[in-house]
């Protein structure tokens, strides 16, 4: 329990923070937000199973970290379970800061059973809502929470302000110790049994068995607006989501606040955040408010509908909920069209900065693919790539190798583009390309403007890939269906408004075009934010060198930092 007495409980912290959410204070005043993450074991029974899951402080989703942009936050997490650990504040962005990051092998060592580290970070240029999770193996299917970020003293949302908030945190549930299911899922070279119920704050909803008592309920009343925080926390599936009888109005994305449009229903793909307006506005009563998968590919998903209600206030509980419609399972149109929707307010308190000239181009393909194993059931290993690059997980984290100059722990010659090109979407291609693994990684100018083409290949099959870069958001310039064509398709890209964000899902069977300025010096994570994937190998990372200027380089590790 090392650091316990230095930090005040999460509950008080909390506390402390709502008394002073209501007082208006000057910026001078930005703030310490302190607290104490104990990793533990905690019975938390689900759908009739009992098994003790891996949480922070036994709540399951964990804590909400509350914090005003401006503010910096310390978070003490104390590891007391038998698995190395690590927590990646998602999205944040960690100017010069890497260390507090939080990939695994990535930017820290993980934090070893009984030991402790404190995350410390400021909260800069950002507001809105964004999450946190477990950063190593499949711990964070239980081992997650949100992250709010309330705009700067006196500075209101740019749009109307809500009577209350609620967060809405959509995830993955197995009926078993998930870390065994992974181990035999690699074992034999296959995926994982996939889930066994998509959950709402935790809880699956009255459609399951034992789980009547775990359902989430918000209370409205008739007349008010609500802002919805939600947070696709899934490990492997993107989710739809909705409210029986009333629409939602997109106000933001991964703290980014974009032009609002109304919607039935909305697409959330693991990593990814959305904020959304509701009115109650309906016949008082209760409302189901409902997720389930999205999955154009022919690949098997879990297709259970997890379930939470709105009630209007004083509506007994005997009333029967109404289900929503979502759209159908592999509704692709739906999923283009939503994601088209998706515009940066660009306002001029809030512009979209979009890098308009390109230093650096690169051309990424994503592929899944075999390799032989004899120990394995069908005597082959799924595995994943990028441009033919299986990423194998170093013994050393990269950052300390990067700013310790440590020899031998990673190559900076990952390829600008893939080695052959082909008809990258066309028939099933299920040849091995010629899959190589290892720790290449793409070295990158300091504040140069890169260009990024993602592009699906229908190796074994095409599918729909999240992903994800740390340290940065993006903006998201272009997407479209089949193989990216560099003549014709940046002429068609969106420079004015688009949506900018960390996580961002390519179609199946297509592309996506983002663009960032490589101002954040360090080592940086990106992956497929489909854990199944990212296990395969289908990661990489960028090192961004350090700038010239005195404050344009990576900030010294902090003295308690774990060592591998
Ligand atoms: Cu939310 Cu590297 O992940």
């Amino acid at each position: 329990m090392a650091g316990l007495s230095l930090f005040s409980s999460p509950i008080s912290c909390s506390v402390f923070f709502f008394v002073f959410l209501g007082l208006a204070f000057s910026p001078a005043e930005a703030a310490i937000k302190r607290y104490q993450f104990d990793i533990q074991m905690a019975n938390v029974s689900r759908l009739c199973h009992a098994k003790p899951i891996v949480t922070v402080n036994g709540r399951f989703p964990g804590p909400t970290i509350y914090a005003r942009e401006g503010d910096r936050v310390q978070i003490n997490v104390t590891n007391h379970v038998p698995y190395n650990f690590s927590i990646h504040w998602h999205g944040l962005k960690q100017y010069r800061n890497g260390w507090a990051d939080g990939p695994a092998y990535i930017t820290q060592c993980p934090i070893k059973t009984g030991s402790s580290y404190t995350y410390d970070f400021n909260v800069t240029g950002q507001r809105g809502t964004l999450w946190w999770h477990a950063h190593i193996l499949w711990l964070r299917a239980t081992v997650y929470g949100a992250i709010v970020i309330m705009p700067k003293p006196g500075t209101p949302f740019p749009f109307p302000q809500p009577t209350r908030e609620f967060e809405i945190i959509l995830g993955e549930w197995w009926n078993n110790d998930v870390e065994s299911i992974e181990k035999q899922g690699n074992q034999m070279g296959l995926p994982p049994n996939m889930s066994d119920a998509h959950t709402i704050n935790g809880k699956p909803g009255p459609l399951f068995p034992c789980s009547e008592k775990h359902t989430f309920a918000m209370e409205v009343e008739q007349g008010k607006t609500y802002l919805l925080r939600i947070i696709n926390a899934a490990l492997n599936d993107e989710l739809f989501f909705g409210i029986a009888g009333h629409n939602m109005t997109v106000v933001e994305v991964d703290a980014v606040y974009t032009k609002p449009f109304t919607t039935q229903a909305i697409l959330i793909a693991p990593g990814q955040t959305t904020n959304v307006l509701v009115k109650a506005n309906q016949v008082r009563g209760r409302y189901f408010m409902s997720t389930r998968a999205f999955m154009d590919a022919p690949i098997p998903v879990d297709n259970k509908t997890a379930t939470a209600i709105l009630q209007y206030k004083g509506v007994p509980n005997t009333v029967l909920p109404l289900l929503p419609k979502l759209p159908a399972s592999n509704d692709t149109a739906f999923a283009l069209s939503y994601n088209k929707k998706l515009r940066s307010l660009n306002s001029a308190q809030y512009p979209a900065n979009v890098p308009l000239n390109v230093d650096r181009n690169l051309f990424y393909t994503i592929g899944l693919g075999k390799n032989s194993c004899p120990t394995c059931v069908n005597g082959t290993r799924l595995l994943a790539s990028l441009n033919n690059i299986s990423f194998v997980m170093p013994k050393t984290a990269l950052l300390q190798a990067h700013y310790f100059n440590l020899k031998g722990v990673f190559r900076t010659d990952f390829p600008d583009r893939p080695p052959t090109t082909f008809n990258f979407t066309g028939a099933p291609l299920t040849a091995n390309l010629g899959t190589s693994a290892g720790t290449r990684v793409s070295k990158i100018a300091f504040n140069s403007t890169v260009e990024l083409v993602l592009q699906d290949t229908n190796l074994l099959t095409v599918e729909s890939h999240p992903f994800h870069l740390h340290g940065y958001n993006f903006f998201v310039v272009g997407t479209g269906i089949g193989n990216f064509d560099p003549e014709k398709d940046p002429a068609k890209y969106n420079l004015v408004d688009p949506m900018e964000r960390n996580t961002v899902g390519v179609p199946t069977g297509g592309w996506t075009a983002i663009r960032f300025r490589a101002d954040n010096p360090g080592v940086w994570f990106m992956h497929c934010h489909l854990e199944l994937h990212t296990g395969w190998g289908l990661k990489t990372a960028f090192v961004v060198e350090d700038g010239p200027g005195q404050d344009q380089s990576v900030l010294p590790p902090p003295k308690d930092l774990p060592q591998c």
